[in-house]
Order: structure tokens, then C-alpha cells, then sequence
């Protein structure tokens, strides 16, 4: 099938048209980091009023990348949640107008089985796998028996993982989102410069927290007379990265063993990291695991992921109705599909 895709659950808004749940023939992305970057933060009315300006043209312009008209689009994805109910409702009412006015089948997708089969875009993957989500709004660990058949393994208690990369690049002075910052930076320093805690690393679970590693480079920062600057800065980075990544890796292996898994998905904006994807490759070949991480653009919020497991849902008759609501909380366990493939 050939689908058109939208996502707005947070600030991104992104249309792509995608044939066959695996090729991509466009992903247009518009982001609002920009706008969003003066207050330090998202501004969910903001994001909101910025993507009813864009969401049309986007839109328009995945078609026109795609060499696609409308009337070749035989259905319509759309993120459903969870994420900002203001931006989620966008891109659903735009997705509906369509689906109404052209007579096309529509179905409502959860952002995070979008990012675990963004690599689907690349490589088949086949199942099972174990995913390891890590964005500024999740951090999960899931195994993947097929599509909408996921049990989760770990969480955050706390922050998420992009969560924490982007506070702690605030507490350092780094504008909005920080976390591709702070990892630019950390290149250039050294990780055991700066002694930080590796939350949870031992109690056996797959969990995580990160709220506390994020009080402790804030603690550094008050204690430190001086301000942190140059090679200084490098160092605070590559030691905060260095921590988060271990507990990830650790985590993630822990994960590995207890699923029994030969293949590992790594996927969300934090899986754009360059540490996290040099210790992930490590791992999985010391456990003989294939690593599959996607390019940078598909970790990040865009539409085409959002193609992936809809078109197997159109495919298998699974759809969504006009009444199509946003769930801003959504867990993906309770995903209901009534039938699964
Ligand atoms: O998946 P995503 O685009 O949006 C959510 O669903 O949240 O992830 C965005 C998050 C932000 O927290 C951002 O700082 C983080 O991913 N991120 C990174 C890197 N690139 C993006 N974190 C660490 N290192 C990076 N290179
Ligand atoms: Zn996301």
C-alpha cells in the first residue's frame, strides 16, 4: 500500500509517503526547535499553533517529493499518542479531513511503535527483537514478538533519557534541546574527568532513573567556585554521557539475557548519540547480538516511521474510525488491535 503518514505528536510536524510499510518516497519534516528554543523548552500551545501553520504545506510537500497525487494514496497514518494533546490533535484532523474527503482507510498509531520499526525503513528486522526506546519522552524496554505484540521489560521511573540529556545541557547553559550538544562536547572530553552516580545499575532489574544523575551534575555545577567552561564543559559532558550510556548498556544486556533475543533495536532521538551507539555496538558483540539502529533522521520524530506498522494494520483490515481521538497517555501494552499478525 501506499500510505501518507503524520506525525505532531510533540514538535516536529512531518508528512511522508511510504509504499509497502518498507520504502520511503518522501519524509518532510518542519521543526519548531527554533521557536521553541527561546523559552528553554516545548511550549505545548506553541507547538500547537505552529503546526496548524505548517501542517497543510508539509503535507503538500510529501506528495510533491514523492511524485505522488493524492488520488494514489490508498491510506492514511497517523500518531495517535501518546504526546501534547493540542499537537496530536492536528495532525489527527488533518489525517481525518483526508481520510473523510478522499474515502481512504485510516489508522491511529502509538508514537513508540513508530520509533521501534523506523529501522524497518533500512533492514528488515525480522521478530523477535528486543527495542531499547530512548527519546525525550521514553525511555522503555520492550520485546517484540510482532506487531502489537510487545512486553515491556523496563522503564524509566523518572526522567527520560533525551529528558535528562536536555536538563542537564540547560543546568550547563546550552540552549534548547542540548542533548545533540552536550554530545557534540563530550567528543572532546574525557568521561572519567567527573565522578556521577550510575542510577540503578546493580538491582537487578531492567528499570532506569536519571532524575538523580541530573541533581548530581547540578550539585557539581553549584559546587564548582569557577564557571565551567572549555575543555572543563567537554569533560561535565563526556561523564554525564558516559553515565547514562553505561546504564543503558547494562540494562539493555541485562534485557538481552532474560528475553533470550538475537537481534536488538535501538531506536528514538537519544539513539542519535555517538557514545550510545559506539557502547551498544560493543555490547551486542560481546553478547552476539545484531545491533540495528536506524540513520539519525528516522531516531528523531518523523512521519515515515509512523508507516511502518500502520500499513501492516491496513493490510491485516485493522482500522481506525472518524471518531479517532488523541491519547495523550497511552501505554503500549494496552495496545488493542483485536487481531494480530
Ligand atoms: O524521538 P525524539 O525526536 O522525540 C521524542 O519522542 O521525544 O527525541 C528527542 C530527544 C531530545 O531529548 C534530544 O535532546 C535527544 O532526543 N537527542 C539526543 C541526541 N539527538 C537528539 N540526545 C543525545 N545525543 C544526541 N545526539
Ligand atoms: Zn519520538
Amino acid at each position: 500500500m501506499k500510505l501518507l503518514a503524520i506525525e505532531t505528536s510533540c514538535d516536529e510536524t512531518s508528512a511522508a509517503v511510504v509504499e509497502g510499510g518498507a520504502k520511503v518516497l518522501s519524509n518532510v519534516i518542519a521543526s519548531q526547535e527554533a521557536v521553541h528554543a527561546a523559552y528553554g523548552g516545548v511550549v505545548p500551545e506553541i507547538a500547537s499553533r505552529k503546526h496548524i501553520e505548517v501542517v497543510s504545506y508539509v503535507v503538500e510537500e510529501a506528495l510533491l517529493k514523492a511524485d505522488t497525487a493524492l488520488d494514489q494514496i490508498e491510506g492514511i497514518a497517523v500518531t495517535q499518542g501518546p504526546g501534547l494533546a493540542g499537537s496530536l490533535l492536528v495532525g489527527i484532523s488533518m489525517a481525518k479531513s483526508l481520510a473523510y474527503a478522499r474515502n481512504l482507510p485510516l489508522v491511529g498509531v502509538h508514537h513508540i511503535e513508530g520509533h521501534m520499526f523506523a529501522v524497518r525503513l533500512e533492514k528488515h528486522v525480522p521478530f523477535p527483537f528486543l527495542a531499547l526506546v530512548v527519546s525525550g519522552g521514553h525511555t522503555h524496554l520492550y520485546k517484540v514478538d510482532g506487531f502489537g505484540r510487545y512486553r515491556i521489560l523496563g522503564q524509566t521511573r523518572d526522567d527520560a533519557a533525551g529528558e535528562a540529556f536536555d536538563k542537564v545541557a540547560k543546568i550547563i547553559g546550552l540552549p534548547y534541546p542540548g542533548g545533540s550538544i552536550v554530545d557534540r562536547l563530550a567528543a572532546e572530553g574525557d568521561p572519567d574527568a567527573v565522578r556521577l552516580p550510575r542510577p540503578l545499575l546493580h538491582d537487578g532489574s531492567c528499570n532506569f532513573s536519571f532524575s538523580g544523575l541530573k541533581t548530581a551534575v547540578l550539585q557539581y555545577v553549584r559546587n564548582n567556585p569557577r564557571s565551567i567552561e572549555g575543555p572543563a564543559l567537554n569533560d561535565l559532558c563526556a561523564s554525564f554521557q558516559a553515565a547514562v550510556c553505561q546504564v543503558l548498556v547494562e540494562k539493555t544486556r541485562l534485557a538481552i539475557r532474560t528475553a533470550g533475543v538475537k537481534r536488538l533495536v535501538v531506536a528514538g532521538g537519544v539513539a542519535c548519540n555517538h557514545e550510545l551507539r559506539r557502547s551498544m555496538t560493543d555490547m551486542a558483540d560481546q553478547e552476539g547480538v545484531e545491533l540495528c539502529v536506524p540513520s539519525p533522521v528516522l531516531c528523531t520524530d518523523n512521519g515515515a516511521m509512523i508507516a511502518v506498522p500502520a500499513d501492516h494494520y491496513l493490510e491485516m483490515g485493522i482500522r481506525s474510525g472518524l471518531d479517532l481521538d488523541a491519547r495523550t497517555v497511552w501505554s503500549l501494552d494496552r495496545i488493542d488491535r483485536g487481531m494480530f499478525g
